[in-house]
């Protein structure tokens, strides 16, 4: 069990001794679209909404140097042309069985306050755990363009997966880490951490399942140092996390943990295990793998990496490839009314 409380101690060590390494940096909402070039290439639009964050080099499908193909992007780091993006999280009212969309906020605390970041989530790309790098013993290597990999699966329905979490927000304090939706409500807000895989087979960019070209060696949850890589999978990549905080208490009026069961999913109708996320490489150049062999680099990033500001980064849009409504309350999940027409046309059929 990790709590908020050392991760500040963590933080408080770092601002004296920045020895510590690995980056941790905001990108704000690029675009909220059913799209999903790594699961669903092609697809328009994917089966379910995802809120995604990056380079404007998003789209449908994506092949080769996203780092050069984008000119702008969502994240703090200015080189930083990835795309990363999660399902959406929903409210379902219990009274009338509408759904409404809720929102993602910035993670709080950011160093430098959240700067104008709007949405989005936190990025991490450690090299070791929150508190040291390790390089000597440990090289660290950076993505090749092209790369890709995802983390969870939406058809998980019980089983839980080391590195997806849930914590359940009161004030700063973020609470026990669970493997499934909180309990009670949650008067701050529903935090969400996806670790992904830490070791990469070194040839494939991409796999069938998109998943088994990487290998998990962490069995624990938190920031820990990934075990040695196997045979099979024998390069230690960065640790890529992302943290979102989810803005639930705009709907805590509308439900009553003592009486209704938890009214919170993800866009596929999804439950707690079937968290997941999605990860599309696109930095610049080396800058990646320049960042990852210093050993100064944490939290606000280091001399090698150019930032901007989140008022700058926040300018940075894509086009609405899908243009669906999202906003507001409806009868349906996005997607989900074609969906079920497509069954009933089926079912008529037969
Ligand atoms: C998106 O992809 C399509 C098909 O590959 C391409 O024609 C289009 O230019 C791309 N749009 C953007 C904004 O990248
Ligand atoms: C369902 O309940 C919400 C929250 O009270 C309300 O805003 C919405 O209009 C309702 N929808 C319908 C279809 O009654």
């Amino acid at each position: 069990m990790k709590t908020f409380t050392s991760a500040l101690a963590i933080l408080a060590a770092f601002l004296v001794d920045n020895s510590y390494a690995g980056l941790r940096f905001p990108c704000s909402t690029l675009t909220t679209q059913r799209l999903d070039p790594a699961a669903q290439p092609g697809a328009l639009p994917s089966a379910h909404l995802h809120m995604i964050v990056g380079g404007n080099a998003f789209n449908a499908t994506m092949l080769g140097d996203v780092g050069e193909r984008a000119t702008c992007t969502t994240c703090q780091m200015a080189d930083d042309f990835s795309n990363y993006w999660v399902a959406h999280m929903y409210f379902k009212d219990p009274k009338n069985g509408t759904y409404h969309i809720v929102k993602p906020k910035p993670v709080q605390p950011l160093l430098g306050g959240s700067n104008g970041a709007q949405g989005g989530l936190t990025v991490y790309y450690t090299q070791f755990d929150l508190s040291k790098d390790n390089l000597a013993k440990q090289p660290i290597k950076a993505f090749p363009p092209g790369f890709r990999m995802t983390v969870g699966s939406p058809t998980v329905t019980n089983k839980p997966h080391a590195g997806l979490s849930y914590q359940c927000m009161a004030g700063q304090n973020r609470g026990t880490i669970v493997s499934d939706w909180p309990k009670g409500k949650c008067t701050n807000g529903i935090f969400t951490t996806h670790h992904f895989a830490p070791c990469w087979d070194g040839k494939n960019l991409d796999s069938p399942d998109h998943q088994s070209h990487m290998y998990n060696t962490v069995t624990s949850e938190g920031f820990t140092n990934a075990p040695t890589c196997p045979a099979s999978h024998p390069v230690r990549v960065p640790q890529v996390t992302f943290e979102i905080e989810w803005d639930t208490p705009v709907f805590n009026s509308l439900w009553d943990p003592a009486k209704d069961k938890n009214p919170f999913m993800w866009s596929f109708e999804g439950t707690g295990a079937g968290t997941h996320a999605d990860y599309m490489f696109g930095w610049k150049g080396d800058a990646l793998q320049k960042a990852m062999d210093k050993s100064e680099c944490f939290y606000d990033g280091c001399g090698a990496i150019k930032k901007q500001a989140m008022s700058v980064a926040g300018q940075c849009t894509v086009k609405n490839f899908v243009n669906e409504k999202i906003d507001g309350w409806s009868k349906y999940l996005p997607g989900a009314e074609a969906a079920m027409k497509a069954k009933v046309k089926r079912e008529f059929k037969a």
